[in-house]
This record gives structure tokens, C-alpha cells and sequence, in this order.
């Protein structure tokens, strides 16, 4: 099995058939730059800031980098591989493939041009045969990477280009990214730097056939849906499944080719279905055909947290008419529906109290759930590096932290398969994009082609994956571009509204839905989504776009306010179906700064974190540290109106305090939102869905992020994954009117009955006497919440509003979708009537052994109420904590687990880990 999937993610066919495949991976590759008298040794799959960090040329991540080394993006570079061994004299044809080159090159072989590409995003192939064969010496590519933002910007220049009213295009720091099709961060955002990476960023073969070698496959599109299903609507979960193959592929397809298939469970190797396919169909290098699958024969692929992750190998053959195979690929993938109901609210729903609109929530087999994650960027700035072990230890992460979607953020990459082979495997769904974001583009012929190619590439790739859950055209396009063009210039609105509709509807839905039975579209992250869906018309999607009435819901939400004063006021948050985005920034922790900054630049606000800091961004090539520095007052804000403020005497000491600080601030407002929006589920809203900005870092910077770039957890993280646990408890208090209400929040599939319990405590943690203890009884329905205290703040029976705590703790057992086993679920919130910042703080008295029997760390509070206790392990691994950021009251003792992801420990590691609350933020040292 491990060889398998060694082959599956190289994306090599299982049988090796007959072609002659060189792998041009390797180290065998020279980067160079004349003009700039630069050669060092190079890779492929690389980019050239990779290359020449390696040769110990640059430091690519480090201090102001990102601005020194902008000479490489203004530059031309080529790639030049040592003469190829391994090919063919007998070769009757022969193609250069590429996986993806990044972005603007030409390619040539001995010399001689073979093709040009201008697409980071499609794979490209060039037909070889005549320059191989008359080539007399070992052949050699050579690959010439064109600058990217001085092609863009030449390309804004051209006579007759699309221009658009100022202040539409999201100008971050590189300029005029929406001509190319290239990463669109790369060129800048506001949680990561402008690299403008180049390079042969994936693997390249050269495939050659002699007469009778078969098909090479290029790329493989697995579709699997309930029969009669179609992408939007509910499929009927009692019909069979259809399993349609497509395989696109090189070489000369014989009449009477066709197709047959083997799907074998994972686990014991026994087949579930075999034979040919049927309706075998056939055009310019593509073999497609189908089956039928019992509907209860697979077992269902479920999300994390709601069922098991059944997967299946799906071997497909190309044949030739005398049952002869021509090509063979395997993939892995799994049985499940998954749509994205936005069908309007009906009578039924009407009469359960959930507010008229449409609905828009996901549905997989069938089931309403409550989507729990976050957004995913590009993990770094150079994807060469991402590799596979990374990605498991990230993906770690996300499970531990409760999470079952993650919506990969346009524009970014799309990413490898084997991503989302270990999203298949975690159950992590991925709402993914195509690569548009923050601007309007351009919609001529050429354009729209190359956008064509890329997205029939893109989702014929990744379809077979369940974990794929839907596809967006782009990020922020109807709630945010559209209304910015009506704003800047509503006379010609009509004509970019349009122009939208034909790229995000007309073009790329009719791919989608060509290519695949099993997912969703929507053309914008965010909206309030369509109205029709008619292939008839010339926009076969209709967009609701303002057409709303008051009282009603249609889709969801992206929300940031960085006013802090009224961070924690609900009134603010929207009310919507579900919630894509929202956040605040926070800085990453000492040790993360202490990877790319020096020493004496570890101050809040030195020169160099200032510039690290793109919220908000420069706009422009020159470091514009006027809007960082409103970014970096707005989470100072957070911490003062809040919190105890650092004043440590150490320098470091006191600047690593603020940026623990700025966390606890980010993390308190998600906690507040994600309860919000949970709670909705439970209200007329019927809210669905809540993904926070940010899952990770690109780099080390202030950002969104509850994981800094190494993989350390923010308290964010930690927060999430309390606060993501199937049934809660959370105290609700309306600024506005005083009102305080406790809500029972459960997402589990079925009812439960519990108990929550609510002591009033004073810092020193005794009960406050007039106000026993009381254990309040609940019943919560499945995917639904419940009120169980609902007071005001004037009534509540405390002296002292400062010196009072009330502790939640919730117990109930149940069980999880799909699941026979019955579990225990605890809970624990508190709620205080005044910030820390007022409260009568004490010194709790935590104490932290190591308990060497068990391997867990024993905390303890023996003269306070602790809260916001933190765990801190040292630099040099990469791990978490069970739980962190917690409340102990004194006495209390919690045993807590180190999971380690990355690095070696011994037993004097155990020494490095220290344990510190809010206290310590407001004391000195
Ligand atoms: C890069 O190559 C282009 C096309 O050959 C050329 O016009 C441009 O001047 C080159 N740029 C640099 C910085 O050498
Ligand atoms: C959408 O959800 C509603 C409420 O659960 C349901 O009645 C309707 O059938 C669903 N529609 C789709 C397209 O799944
Ligand atoms: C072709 O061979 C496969 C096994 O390799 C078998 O499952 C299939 O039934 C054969 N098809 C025909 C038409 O004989
Ligand atoms: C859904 O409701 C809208 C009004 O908001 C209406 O225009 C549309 O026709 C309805 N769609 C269906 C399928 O009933
Ligand atoms: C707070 O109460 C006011 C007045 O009743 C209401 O308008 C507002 O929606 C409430 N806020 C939240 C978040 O419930
Ligand atoms: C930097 O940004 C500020 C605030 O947007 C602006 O007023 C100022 O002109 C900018 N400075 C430069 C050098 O661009
Ligand atoms: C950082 O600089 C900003 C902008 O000048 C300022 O508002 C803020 O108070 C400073 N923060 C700290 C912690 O010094």
C-alpha cells in the first residue's frame, strides 16, 4: 500500500507501459541570470529564490528581505538542464510535459524553441519528436522564465487593454496581477510578502512512444454521484452510484479502444465492482466511459467528526479492442454527496421558525451539518518546499482542532493531490477555488481561453477527491469588487457586471458542470447567491445580487471590523446563513520572530516588524509603514481596552508579553463570533457554518493566523478547537440592553440531555454566598441550541462587579453522527461583567510539575482564579498542548499532554515548558 501511494502522489500510472518516461526532477538543473551575473545550481520542481537561498546566495524569509530581493522578480531567468540521458533513438514521437511552469517561459530543446507558457495553473506538453531526432549532441532544455510583474505591467500597457475605475483592482504591493494567471499573492497581500516566485514549480517528463506503447496518461477526472443527480440539487440517496471515468492522455487511441475498472476497498483488497464501462465516448485525446455501483455497496465517505473516511482505490484500464490494456491509473477516492443547498427556504422550514430567503448550507449524504473550520493560504511563499510531511503535521492540527472544512482562499494555488489525499484521509472537506480574488478582470478572447484551459485542467484533477466540497469562482467579488465598481463608477457598471457574469458564470460554470455531476458552483466566495440555474440562457446562472427583502437570509458572510472599542458588541456581527470569513490579526510568539528577525529588532514596533506587517498594505513598491502602523495601533487597542498591559523590564520578555497579548485579544473576539454564529443555528437564521480567517502563516508575521508559520499553535488555535467541540456552553451578553443569556449549543445529529453548572466565584475563588451554586438542567434537539438562563446584567445578584467570575461547566453524553459508541462531552466557558483590565485580579499561584508515570504536565492553582492559563514550550520542536488558555480555580489541578508534531524531546525538555496567566500580563516580572 505504501508503494502505491508513493506512485499515486507522484502521479506516475500504476503499470509502467511501454512509453519511455525520462523524470526530469532532480538536481541536475543550472539557474541562471547573465545580466545580473548570477548562476548557481538548481532543481527541478523548484523556483529560483529556493535555488539560490540554497546555494547560500540569499536569505529568502529573513528581516526586510522581501524588499532586498525584489531584483529577482524584476529579472529574467533561465533554467538549463545538464545534457538528458535515458531517451530514445527509436522513439517514433516524443512530448516535454509539464506539470506547471511558473509562469511566462519558453522552452526550448537543443537550442531550438518548443513552446511558450503563460499559465502558472495548466499543464503544459509540447510535441519534441522532430527536434529530438534531429538533435546531434545529448540534448539539453533549457527553460527562460520571463519577469512576471514587468510582463504584467507590460501587458496593462498594451493598446485597447481593460482598465477599471480607481480604487476596484486590490492593488497590494506588485501592480497589475489581474492580466496574468499566476498566483495572485504572489504579488503581494495582507498576510504575506511579494516574492513573485518563478520557476519549473512541478514536475516535468519527457514521454516517448514507439509504435505500440500505449496511452501516457496526462490527467484523470473521476466523477462519483447518486444517478439523476445533478450538482446543485438534493440527489436521491437511495439511487445507485455512477462512477464516470474520463482520461485524458497522449499516444493514438486504437478503434475500439475502451474502458474497464476495478474498484477495491482499501482495507482488505476485495473488489466492489469490476468490468467495462459503458457509453464509451471518445474526442481529441480523451477516453471516457461509466458504471453503475449498488447504492449500498460502498460504505459513505464522512467528514471529521461525522463518520468514518472510507476510501477506495479505483483502477481504470484503457483497452484495445482485444481486452488488451493501453494505460492504466489508479486513484483513490470515496462514495459521498456533497452539495451546497441554496434552494429557497420552503413552507416546512417557514413553519419551524427559520426566516424566508433561501437556504445556503452544505449537505453531505443528505445531512445538514454545521461546517467548523477556517481559511487555508498558501503555506508558504514557495510551494516547492511544501511537502507532504508539513502538510500531515498541519493537517494534525486541523483535526485536533475540531475543524471538518477549510476553504482554500483564491488566489493562491490550486493545490497538489496530495493535499487533498490527506484531507480525504482526515475527512477535512475543502471548499475550493479557482484562483480570482480582489480584483475585476479582464474578459478578451485570449484571456478567457487560457482561463478555460486552466479550469478544465484544475477540475478534472481534482475531482475524484471526496474531500472536494465545492468550487468558488473567487474571493470577495459580489460583496466587495462589484459594489466598489458601482461606487467608483455606476454608469458603467452595467458593463462590469457583465463582464463578471461572463468569466465567473458563462465560462467557467458550463466546465464545471461539463466535467463533474458531484460539486457545486458558486461564482463569488461571498453574495447572496442565485436565484436560477438555467442552461438556456446566455448567463445560466442568475444572480440575486441587492434583490433582498428586509427579514430575509440568502447566503453568507464576510465580516472584519477593526474599531477594538466595539470588538466584543454582537450587534455588529451579521446575521446571515453562514459565515466565511472574519477575524483580527495578532502577532506570531518570540520564538516564531525569532527565526527571521535579529535580536534587537524583537520590539513591538520596530522598523522591521513594522514592515513585516502588511494590514494594511503599502499599495505600492514602496515601504509605506504610515499603514502598518495603523495595523499595529489597532491590535495595541485590542490589548489596552481589554487587558492588563505588558510592562515587563526585560526588552524581550516584555515584547514577547505583547505578543501573547494581541492573541488572547484575537482569540477572545473569534470565540465570541464563532458562539454567535453557532448559536444561529438555533435561530431564524439558521446558520450553518463559521470559518475564521486565518488557518496559517505564509511567513513569520503579524496576521490572522491561529498557527504561526513553523506550525506552533496562537492561543487562536487552541480557542477554536474548545470552541468547535460538538456541544457547548456560552454566555451571550447584548452591550446594547444589558441582557445575558447561557445557550446550550449542540451539533450533534440527535438530541441530548445534560446539565450545566454556574458558580459565582470572586478572583480568590471562593463561591460568592449569595448565590449557591445552581445546576440547570437542558434538552438540546440535534443541530439546534437552547436558552437555559435569560437574565439581565442589572439583575444578577453580585456587589462587586469586578471581583466576580461565573464558571460554566456543562456535562452530557451522546453520540456522534454515525457513530453507536455513547461518549461523554464537558464544556467549560466562564463570563465576567468586567474586563481584565478592571478586574480585581490575583495572583492565582500556578504550579507546574511533570508527572513522569503518565508524561503529562500537571498544572495547579492554589490562591486564585486563574484564567487565560497558558502553557509555553521552547523553541526547536513543534507541537500542542491537550488544552491551553484555560480557567483553573484554586485547587483545581489539570494533568495536560504534549503532542509532539515535529522535533525530538528529552526528559530536561520538560524543564524549558512554563505555565503563566493573566496575572502575570499585569505584573512587572
Ligand atoms: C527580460 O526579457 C525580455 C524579453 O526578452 C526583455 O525585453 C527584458 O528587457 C528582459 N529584462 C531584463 C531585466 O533583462
Ligand atoms: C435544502 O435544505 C432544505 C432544508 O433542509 C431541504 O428541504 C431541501 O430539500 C434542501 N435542498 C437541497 C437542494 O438539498
Ligand atoms: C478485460 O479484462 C478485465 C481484466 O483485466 C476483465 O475484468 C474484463 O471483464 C475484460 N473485458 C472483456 C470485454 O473481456
Ligand atoms: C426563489 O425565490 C425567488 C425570490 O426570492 C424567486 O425569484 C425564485 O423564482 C424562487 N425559486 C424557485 C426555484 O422557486
Ligand atoms: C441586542 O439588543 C438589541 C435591542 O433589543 C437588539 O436590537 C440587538 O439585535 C441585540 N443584539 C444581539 C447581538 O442580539
Ligand atoms: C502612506 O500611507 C499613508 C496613509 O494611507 C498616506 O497618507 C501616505 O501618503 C503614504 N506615504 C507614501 C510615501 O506613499
Ligand atoms: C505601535 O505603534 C502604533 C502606531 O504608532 C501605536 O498606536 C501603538 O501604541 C504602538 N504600540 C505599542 C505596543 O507600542
Amino acid at each position: 500500500m505504501l508503494l502505491t501511494q508513493l506512485l499515486l502522489t507522484t502521479g506516475l500510472p500504476l503499470l509502467a507501459c511501454a512509453q519511455n518516461v525520462v523524470d526530469l526532477s532532480g538536481k541536475q538543473w543550472t539557474v541562471t541570470n547573465p545580466e545580473k551575473n548570477v548562476s548557481a545550481p538548481g532543481s527541478l520542481p523548484s523556483h529560483v529564490h529556493l535555488d539560490l537561498h540554497n546555494a547560500g546566495v540569499i536569505r529568502e524569509y529573513y528581516g526586510i528581505n522581501e524588499i532586498d530581493l525584489r531584483w529577482i522578480a524584476w529579472s529574467n531567468w533561465t533554467y538549463t538542464s545538464k545534457p538528458i540521458k535515458g531517451l530514445s533513438n527509436k522513439a517514433e514521437s516524443s512530448w516535454l510535459i509539464f506539470d506547471g511552469l511558473d509562469t511566462f517561459a519558453t522552452v526550448k530543446l537543443c537550442s531550438q524553441v518548443v513552446g511558450t507558457a503563460n499559465n502558472q495553473f495548466r499543464q503544459w506538453k509540447y510535441d519534441v519528436s522532430d527536434i529530438l531526432k534531429s538533435c546531434k549532441s545529448d540534448p539539453v532544455i533549457s527553460i527562460d522564465f520571463g519577469s512576471a510583474p514587468a510582463i504584467a505591467n507590460s501587458i496593462s500597457a498594451q493598446p485597447g487593454q481593460e482598465t477599471w475605475p480607481d480604487g476596484v483592482q486590490g492593488l497590494f504591493e506588485f501592480d497589475n496581477r489581474w492580466f496574468i494567471r499566476k498566483e495572485q499573492s504572489d504579488f503581494g497581500w495582507d498576510w504575506g510578502p511579494a516574492f513573485s516566485p518563478t520557476g519549473p514549480w512541478k514536475p516535468a517528463y519527457i514521454v516517448q512512444f514507439e509504435p505500440d506503447d500505449g496511452l501516457y496518461v496526462l490527467n484523470t477526472d473521476i466523477d462519483i454521484h447518486r444517478e439523476g443527480q445533478i450538482n446543485h440539487l438534493p440527489a436521491d440517496q437511495t439511487k445507485p452510484w455512477v462512477v464516470n471515468a474520463s482520461i485524458d492522455f497522449l499516444g493514438t487511441l486504437p478503434k475500439g479502444a475502451s474502458l474497464n475498472i476495478d474498484i477495491k476497498d482499501l482495507l482488505n483488497e476485495s473488489s466492489i465492482a469490476s468490468g467495462s464501462l459503458t457509453g464509451i465516448t471518445t474526442k481529441s485525446g480523451t477516453i471516457t466511459g461509466t458504471t453503475t455501483v449498488d447504492a449500498d455497496t460502498p460504505k459513505l465517505w464522512w467528514p471529521n467528526g461525522l463518520g468514518e473516511q472510507n476510501l477506495y482505490y479505483i483502477t481504470v484500464n484503457v483497452v484495445d479492442s482485444k481486452n488488451k490494456t493501453l494505460a492504466t491509473v489508479t486513484k483513490r477516492s470515496g462514495f459521498r454527496t456533497i452539495i451546497l443547498n441554496q434552494t429557497n427556504i420552503t413552507d416546512a422550514q417557514l413553519a419551524l421558525g427559520i426566516a424566508p430567503g433561501a437556504n445556503w448550507h452544505f449537505e453531505v449524504n443528505g445531512h445538514e451539518f454545521y461546517a467548523k473550520g477556517s481559511n487555508f493560504i498558501p503555506p508558504d511563499a514557495f510551494w516547492p518546499r511544501v511537502t507532504e510531511a508539513r502538510m500531515n503535521k498541519l493537517f494534525d492540527s486541523v483535526v485536533s482542532g475540531n475543524q471538518n472544512m477549510l476553504r482554500v482562499w483564491s488566489s493562491g494555488a490550486y493545490l497538489p493531490d496530495f493535499i487533498y489525499d490527506i484531507a480525504d484521509e482526515r475527512g477535512i472537506l475543502l471548499w475550493s477555488e479557482f484562483e480570482f480574488s480582489d480584483a475585476l478582470y479582464p474578459v478578451n478572447d485570449e484571456f478567457l481561453e487560457n482561463v478555460a484551459a486552466e479550469v478544465l485542467y484544475q477540475v478534472r484533477r481534482l475531482n475524484h477527491h471526496p474531500s472536494l466540497a465545492l468550487w468558488a469562482g473567487g474571493n470577495e467579488l459580489e460583496s466587495l469588487e462589484l459594489p466598489e465598481a458601482y461606487e467608483a463608477d455606476p454608469e458603467s457598471y452595467p458593463k462590469y457586471q457583465a463582464e463578471y457574469e461572463k468569466l465567473f458564470i458563462s465560462l467557467i460554470l458550463p466546465i464545471v458542470y461539463e466535467n463533474s455531476r458531484s460539486i457545486s458552483y458558486t461564482p463569488t466566495s461571498t453574495g447572496n447567491g442565485y436565484t436560477k440555474i438555467d442552461f438556456s440562457l446566455p448567463v445560466p446562472m442568475v444572480e440575486r445580487y441587492d434583490d433582498i427583502a428586509p427579514g430575509s437570509y440568502y447566503a453568507d458572510s464576510d465580516y472584519y471590523l477593526y474599531t477594538t472599542s466595539v470588538a466584543f458588541d454582537m450587534s455588529n456581527y451579521p446575521v446571515n446563513r453562514f459565515a466565511n470569513e472574519f477575524g483580527f490579526h495578532s502577532m506570531p510568539s518570540v520564538y516564531t520572530w525569532q527565526q527571521a528577525v535579529d535580536e534587537k529588532d524583537l520590539q513591538f514596533n520596530s522598523t522591521v516588524i513594522l514592515h513585516r506587517n502588511h494590514h494594511y498594505p503599502p499599495g505600492g513598491l514602496s515601504m509605506n509603514l504610515t499603514k502598518s502602523a495603523e495595523g499595529m495601533g489597532q491590535m495595541t487597542t485590542g490589548v489596552e481596552q481589554y487587558y492588563p498591559v505588558p510592562f515587563k523590564t526585560d526588552t524581550i520578555a516584555n515584547f514577547s508579553a505583547w505578543c501573547l497579548a494581541t492573541q488572547r485579544f484575537q482569540a477572545d473576539l473569534y470565540k465570541t463570533e464563532i458562539q454567535f454564529y453557532r448559536r444561529g443555528s438555533g435561530r431564524p437564521e439558521r446558520q450553518l457554518g463559521s470559518l475564521y480567517w486565518q488557518l496559517e502563516d505564509i511567513w513569520q508575521a503579524p496576521t490572522w493566523a491561529g498557527i504561526e508559520y513553523d506550525g506552533r499553535w496562537k492561543v487562536l488555535h487552541y480557542m477554536a478547537r474548545d470552541i468547535y467541540q460538538p456541544v457547548i456552553v456560552a454566555p451571550f451578553w447584548n452591550l446594547t440592553t444589558g441582557s445575558l443569556n447561557v445557550t446550550v449549543i449542540s451539533d450533534l445529529w440527535e438530541s441530548v440531555s445534560g446539565t450545566v453548572n454556574l458558580t459565582w466565584y470572586n478572583y480568590k475563588g471562593e463561591p460568592l454566598s449569595k448565590t449557591a451554586a445552581t445546576s440547570i438542567p437542558f434538552h438540546v434537539g440535534p443541530l439546534n441550541t437552547t436558552d437555559i438562563i435569560t437574565t439581565n446584567i442589572k439583575n444578577i445578584p453580585i456587589s462587586d462587579t469586578k471581583d466576580a467570575v461565573l464558571i460554566l461547566s456543562l456535562e452530557t453524553s451522546g453520540h456522534l453522527p454515525n457513530s453507536e459508541t455513547k461518549v461523554q462531552f464537558t464544556h467549560e466557558n466562564y463570563f465576567a461583567p468586567v474586563y481584565t483590565n478592571e478586574a480585581k485580579l490575583v495572583d492565582p499561584g500556578l504550579k507546574l510539575s511533570f508527572n513522569n508515570s503518565t508524561q503529562k504536565f500537571v498544572v495547579e492553582a492554589t490562591k486564585g482564579i486563574s484564567l487565560y492559563t497558558w502553557l509555553d514550550y521552547p523553541a526547536g520542536v513543534v507541537g500542542f498542548f491537550d488544552e491551553n488558555s484555560f480557567s483553573l480555580l484554586p485547587g483545581q489541578t489539570k494533568e495536560i499532554g504534549f503532542t509532539l508534531l515535529e522535533g525530538k524531546i528529552n526528559s530536561s525538555w520538560a524543564e524549558g515548558v512554563t505555565v503563566q496567566s493573566i496575572w502575570d500580563q499585569s505584573v512587572s516580572d
